[in-house]
């Protein structure tokens, strides 16, 4: 592996650009190729072998274009396949993101923490695993978010529409008051702004793109990767969906201000 070949990152979608500005922004000279799989997202309902076989898939495609480590910015992808990755490719440099329950969770003790993200995240023993550990610390609610991710694929940030869904969506966990919510998916942070509106202004808001990102760094640090440039890297975006109008979207979400 060369330390100044790309850092791969890949998501089912769009998503996962929230964990590329994360990453972009403490590791600017590295160069990076983004992979985003839209024509087959989402992957949030998707069995759990598609979203493996999806997944690996997608992650030789990074591989085939020199990628030196690899980000699985899909919290659905992580839930279902990062351990088999890791089989295959004990070598390499692997991160994936996880619902950032624990901050939430420690922030305030016994609390009561939303966590959103999709079906299958929600599904996998790897949730339910890092449930138990802090079910004790808060009062832990699961919200799955089935149609939320598509308003993010189609560039939809603030539409009547998402409020009428997110208004809907949040009143099934109102019953009692709402500390924080989790956003257990990488297409979340785009919708934040709408989900506060909803949820009310004084919601604490977690997310683990930013843990992800140092995650990789330390990582690439310990294997002597991290590039040598020192001028500004680049960010290549590769789509399934080859159109124009993707390739601006990814763009618009890498840069715009949340
Ligand atoms: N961005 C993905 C996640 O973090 C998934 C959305 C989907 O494909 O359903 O879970």
């Amino acid at each position: 592996m060369e330390k100044n070949a790309p850092i791969g990152v890949f998501d089912s979608g769009v998503g996962g650009i929230s964990v590329l500005r994360e990453l972009v922004k403490i590791m600017p000279n590295e160069d990076y190729l983004y992979l985003g799989d839209s024509i087959h997202a989402p992957y949030g309902t998707k069995s759990l072998e598609e979203v493996r076989s999806l997944t690996i898939d997608n992650i030789k495609k990074l591989l085939e274009q020199n990628a030196k480590s690899i980000v699985v910015a899909c919290n659905t992808a992580t839930s279902a396949a990062v351990a088999v990755l890791r089989q295959m490719y004990p070598e390499l440099p692997i991160v994936g993101i996880e619902p950032a329950i624990k901050p939430a969770a420690l922030d305030a003790p016994g609390s009561r923490v939303v966590v959103m993200a999709t079906p299958m995240t929600l599904r996998q023993e790897k949730f339910q695993k890092l449930l138990g550990r802090y079910k004790d610390q808060a009062e832990i609610v699961s919200l799955p978010c089935p149609g939320l991710m598509e308003f993010v694929e189609r560039g939809e940030l603030k539409s009547e529409a998402l409020e009428k869904y997110l208004t809907e969506l949040l009143w099934t966990v109102s019953d009692k008051q709402i500390d924080s919510i989790v956003l257990g998916c990488t297409h979340y942070p785009f919708v934040e702004k709408m989900i506060k509106k909803v949820a009310g202004e004084n919601v604490k808001i977690f997310y683990g793109g930013y843990g992800t990102a140092k995650e990789m760094q330390r990582r690439l640090k310990e294997a002597e990767l991290l590039t040598e440039r020192t001028g500004k890297g680049t960010v290549q975006f590769l789509n399934s969906r080859d159109t124009e109008e993707e390739r601006k979207l990814c763009e618009f979400l890498l840069h715009t201000e949340l």
